[in-house]
């Protein structure tokens, strides 16, 4: 396995090193450049092999799959990716973005097929370890998830917030001592991470431990003043405790609020939020929304929050991210989305 890496990194090395070799500029003496000719002669079976090697790249990519759900912008970011993926396959880079433009919409193998190519190539990106463990922990692979989570951890021992995603992980794996041990280690490192809080708060909730889910949960809210699961636990805590107003106050806000993404999760997840910000129909959207939007929360929260379109088309996208793009098309999505922000310009009169 070890000499397989090596051969490869061997032949990308010839390869790059030959890009380089091509781009001399052809104004040298004459014995340079017959020295030049020959080394280039020389170069030919490497030349071959790394042609093969591009093949071999190029056939392991993600072909592109069906588009049922998607509008025409969307399917351009894929092709663009898939294009410049294919231009230069020995780039990780670039086979890593194409991962992450199918990962952004949920196409799961595509994206999988595209890390793990982007992982052979570049063993030691943290970034294609990192997403896959996402990836993999969203379709329930926990122990591939686990796996690539420790193998992030080998690079950033001291990020909180793989350790706490770990937590988590072990969390929804019905784990909870392991859980408790990567949440503390966290907080230990960032005594205010939101899903450590969070995922610790919960194993105190389940050993009737109220008091110090209280003291994990409070001091959250003044950096996340709207997550939706922190007033849910709160609010369990304080029914328990007898204060009933509170709970209530609190569960009045645990519908829906808003969720934790890390940096470079919302990173990905941006790349999907163009394509539905312009362009929508807002004719027939209410109709649709009293369809689709009532599935999980009440529609009060949507009738009072005016936002501009890029705030709505984020929004839609996690909605869609949750839910399933066979629920939301694109265009629904984007005519959904020209609704909502246009509301103001055109108010429906009481
Ligand atoms: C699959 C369940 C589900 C569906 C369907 C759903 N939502 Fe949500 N929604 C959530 C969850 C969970 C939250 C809280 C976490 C979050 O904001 O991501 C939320 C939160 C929200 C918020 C508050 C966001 C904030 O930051 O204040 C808005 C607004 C919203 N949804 C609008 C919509 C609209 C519009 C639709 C229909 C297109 C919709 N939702 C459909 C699950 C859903």
């Amino acid at each position: 396995m070890v000499a397989v890496k090596f051969h490869r990194c061997l032949i990308d090395r010839r390869c790059y090193d030959e890009m380089t070799v091509n781009t001399f500029s052809n104004t040298m003496p004459r014995h340079r450049t017959s020295l030049i000719a020959l080394v280039l002669l020389a170069a030919l079976p490497i030349n071959a092999a790394c042609q093969r090697e591009r093949e071999s790249l190029i056939s392991r990519l993600p072909l592109p799959p069906k588009f049922f759900y998607q509008n025409r912008l969307s399917i351009e970011l894929f092709r663009e990716a898939d294009r410049l993926a294919r231009q230069e396959p020995l780039s990780a880079e670039r086979i890593g973005r194409l991962g992450m433009t199918y990962h952004a919409y949920r196409f799961t193998d595509e994206a999988r097929q595209s890390y793990e190519l982007a992982r052979n190539i570049a063993p030691n990106e943290y970034r294609w370890i990192y997403y896959q463990a996402f990836l993999e922990k969203s379709v329930f692979d926990f122990r591939k998830a686990e796996s690539l989570f420790q193998r992030a951890l080998e690079f950033k021992s001291d990020s909180a917030e793989v350790l706490a995603e770990l937590g988590d992980l072990y969390l929804k794996w019905n784990r909870p001592d392991d859980a408790a041990t990567h949440f503390t280690k966290a907080l230990t490192i960032e005594p205010l991470q939101p899903l450590a809080a969070l995922g610790q708060a919960r194993l105190a909730l389940i050993t009737e431990r109220w008091d110090e889910a209280l003291t994990l949960l409070v001091p959250i809210l003044d950096t996340h003043p709207r997550l939706s699961l922190c007033h849910k636990y709160l609010a369990r805590a304080y029914v328990n405790l007898g204060l009933t107003d509170k709970a209530e106050q609190h569960l009045s806000l645990s519908d829906y609020g808003s969720g934790i993404e890390t940096p470079l999760m919302g990173e990905l997840h941006e790349l999907s939020v163009d394509p539905i910000v312009n362009g929508g129909k807002p004719e027939g959207a209410l109709d649709l929304m009293q369809i689709k939007c009532t599935r999980c929360h009440t529609s009060t929260r949507i009738e009072v929050t005016h936002q501009d379109r890029y705030w709505w088309a984020q929004t839609v996208r996690r909605m869609q991210r949750e839910a399933g793009w066979a629920w939301l098309s694109d265009e629904q999505a984007s005519n959904i989305v020209a609704y909502l922000a246009d509301r103001e310009a055109s108010p429906v009169s009481p």
